[in-house]
């Protein structure tokens, strides 16, 4: 019998296999993180994208090495929380779906934002900050962390030895929790009020190439000295000329579906990302991205690289 084998897959398809992730390919994982185990209203599930995401489980199968960033998507439960902890690093909570409630604490009084769908917040370094989940629905997000400072985080109001009210409140006394307010007189409201991004109130910038962009991360949304983050409206039938970057860059559909390409020499390579899908492209490739549905697709796109977009985008 003559079996016919299929053509040996080039080097860059092989790559850009291995970049390219697929949400239904991947587990959420229960048990990621050490500090939460023997504690049920700290349980949260993770799906690690690049980088581990402050998990110690580096060595997955198939995860991709972090450049700049990390990314990991967060399923939390109604009603559990994370315990107050701070990082030498910057982390960023993008909301996908469900309602976040994040609190930041100083001296016993914590400041809480209640983050929607495509709402964001970037935990400054050293920011005592957790995160609750007070809605009807779980709550699932992106969180981004840098990737070159991989120190473990410092828990400030751990129930392993907090008084379990009190670790449900990130630290806050009786009577020391104040919302979030960008116009409140409270020192800690303003030391927060820079770093939260509402999606409805964010500019809408349009690109000469024609998609549009909200900066979360970055000149006009909240200052970074490491990256860059945006939400992207690619229309319907709108695509980008090949381009290339000085760093990694990441896509990630969150509605709508976008095809993504790389080229090399002559070869294309090119698949289709739907929701929660994700390609990660090396600094140097060249790439682009076009939108052949009918719908306008919404990406979450991380540079690693802080600043202004560097790219002359032009209209495929
Ligand atoms: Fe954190």
């Amino acid at each position: 019998m003559n079996v016919i084998a299929p053509p040996p897959a080039s080097a860059l398809r092989t790559e850009f296999r291995r970049n390219l992730v697929r949400h239904t390919s991947k587990s959420f994982d229960w048990d990621a993180f050490p500090g939460s185990r023997g504690y049920p209203e700290l349980q949260r599930a993770q799906m690690r994208y690049i980088g581990a995401g402050g998990s110690p489980k580096v060595n997955e199968a198939g995860l991709l090495k972090p450049e700049h960033f990390t990314l990991s998507l967060i399923h939390k439960p109604v009603g559990n929380f994370a315990a107050c902890h701070s990082h030498e690093v910057e982390e960023s909570f993008l909301v996908i779906s469900g309602v976040l409630t994040v609190g930041w604490e100083r001296d016993g009084e914590v400041v809480e934002v209640r983050l929607g769908p495509k709402d964001m917040i970037l935990n400054a370094a050293d920011i005592g900050h957790g995160f609750r989940n007070d809605g009807i629905e779980p709550v699932l997000m992106s969180i981004s962390v840098d990737a070159g400072h991989p120190l473990p985080p410092v828990y400030l109001f751990h129930p392993k030895n907090t008084e379990p009210t009190l670790a449900r409140a990130f630290g806050a006394q009786p009577g020391k929790t104040l919302p979030h307010d960008p116009e409140g007189t409270h020192p800690l409201q303003q030391v927060m009020a820079p770093y939260v991004i509402r999606h409805a109130e964010q500019p809408v910038l349009r690109d000469a190439a024609g998609f549009l962009r909200q900066v979360y991360v970055g000149p006009g949304g909240v200052a970074s000295a490491t990256c860059r983050k945006e939400l992207l409206t690619v229309p319907a039938g709108l695509g980008v000329q090949p381009y290339v970057r000085a760093v990694e860059d990441a896509f990630m559909v969150l509605e709508g579906s976008l095809t993504v390409g790389w080229d090399q020499d002559g070869e294309q390579v090119q698949a289709t990302l739907g929701p929660r899908d994700l390609l990660l492209t090396p600094a140097g490739r060249l790439h682009w991205f076009r939108n052949d549905s009918l719908a306008p697709a919404s990406v979450w796109h991380v540079v690693g690289q802080p600043g202004g977009e560097t790219v002359a985008f032009r209209a495929a």
